[in-house]
């Protein structure tokens, strides 16, 4: 018998309507291919659920991720929904997802495409070959930390946020990206921001004290904005970044323009017993609706699901085979498009994609 696995499916809003759908054909497909049952439950999240229910992490879809084994999201948020209390807006569906699933690790992998070298706005010598896997803490520092409000004071207002981190929190996050460094090159850059913030340093204090367990990777220490800087002027001296959850959130969408776009870019959020891969893009309502969407990291996401949630790395490099040759058959979306090649929409992309599994 099969095994069958049951995963909850969270479009979200804006362009994430349009992806996560492609992204279940493909999932049905290696179902198919590899003789995986997937049993799908869509539910609203964010401003979708703010529409119809008036919050955006309505307790249904909570319930229904933390009974599934793995989630597959789109993207939240989107014009409609800012002017919103902070407590109901679209964001607040995925930092709430990620804190109660307990998803304190987030695998952002920037790799290059070679047939897309030229679709990065740098310089191919310097991106050719990239490979970088950005681990973001996810369920920490100054996103949740607290107090955090806006008050009144002396007649003016205080926004306050608050950056924390125990000593916990860096060493679990730093012993799994030490074990992600000991699979690729034995590699490890912990990004901080040591020289001003006490929460660096004991981040860093941490790290080192970790790294006496991994003596055989290679450890070094790079603050934040060198960091910024080094990923665009050498960007091959990268393997594995560790970071922190603001800092990751940055860095990652610096290190997808590496890759061409930031429509190429899948995560995985790992750390509970549930784990939730969406692309790392947002909802970009401008090109809403239009089938104009990237769906390549949403379809790569799913592979992250099959290696990280189901162990089945063999569906992750298929899919990722099949993703490389459409793209070296020179299919592209807006996004990635350059002259001389063909310009697809989303849905076409994805029928591309299939076509290439079976
Ligand atoms: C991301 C996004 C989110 C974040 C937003 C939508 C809350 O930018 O996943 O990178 O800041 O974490
Ligand atoms: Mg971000």
């Amino acid at each position: 018998m099969s095994t069958t696995y049951k995963i909850a499916v969270f479009p979200g809003d804006g362009i994430g309507k349009e992806i996560v759908p492609q992204a279940v054909r493909v999932m049905k497909e290696v179902g198919n291919k590899y003789n995986i049952g997937v049993d799908l439950e869509e539910a609203l999240v964010g401003g979708s659920a703010i529409d119809e229910y008036g919050i955006p992490l309505p307790e249904k879809s909570l319930q229904l991720a933390l009974n599934s084994e793995a989630v597959l999201l789109g993207a939240v948020g989107g014009p409609k929904w800012e002017g919103l209390d902070y407590s109901i807006r679209p964001e607040r569906a995925l930092l709430g997802l990620r804190e109660k699933l307990g998803l304190f690790a987030n695998l952002r992998p920037a790799r290059l495409f070679s047939a897309l070298v030229d679709a990065s706005t740098l310089k191919r010598e310097v991106i050719e070959g990239i490979d970088i896997v950005v681990i973001r803490e996810l369920t920490g520092g100054i996103y949740f930390g607290k107090p955090r409000g806006i008050e009144k004071a002396d007649g003016q207002e205080r926004g306050i946020n608050t950056e924390v981190y125990t000593t916990y929190e860096i060493e679990r996050i730093a012993r799994l990206a030490f074990n992600v460094a000991r699979g690729r090159s034995k590699k490890l850059c912990s990004v901080d921001k040591a020289n001003v913030l006490e929460s660096s340093e004991l981040w860093r204090r941490v790290v080192n004290t970790v790294h006496k367990d991994y003596q055989d990777i290679e450890l070094s220490h790079m603050y934040v904005d060198n960091c910024s800087m080094q990923l665009i002027r050498n960007p091959k001296q990268f393997d594995v970044i560790l970071t922190n959850n603001m800092f990751g959130d940055i860095l990652s969408d610096e290190a997808a323009m590496l890759t061409g776009s930031i429509g190429m870019l899948p995560s995985a959020s790992l750390g509970g017993e549930v784990g939730m891969y969406e692309p790392i893009h947002g909802s970009a309502p401008d090109i809403a609706g239009q089938n104009k969407a990237n769906p390549i990291a949403t379809i790569l996401s799913v592979g992250m699901m099959f290696k990280y949630s189901f162990g089945m790395e063999i569906v992750f490099t298929d899919i990722d085979a099949a993703v490389n040759k459409v793209l070296n058959k020179g299919y592209r979306t807006a996004d990635i498009y350059s002259a001389g090649n063909k310009l697809v929409g989303t849905k076409e992309m994805t029928d591309l994609i299939l076509d290439e599994l079976i």
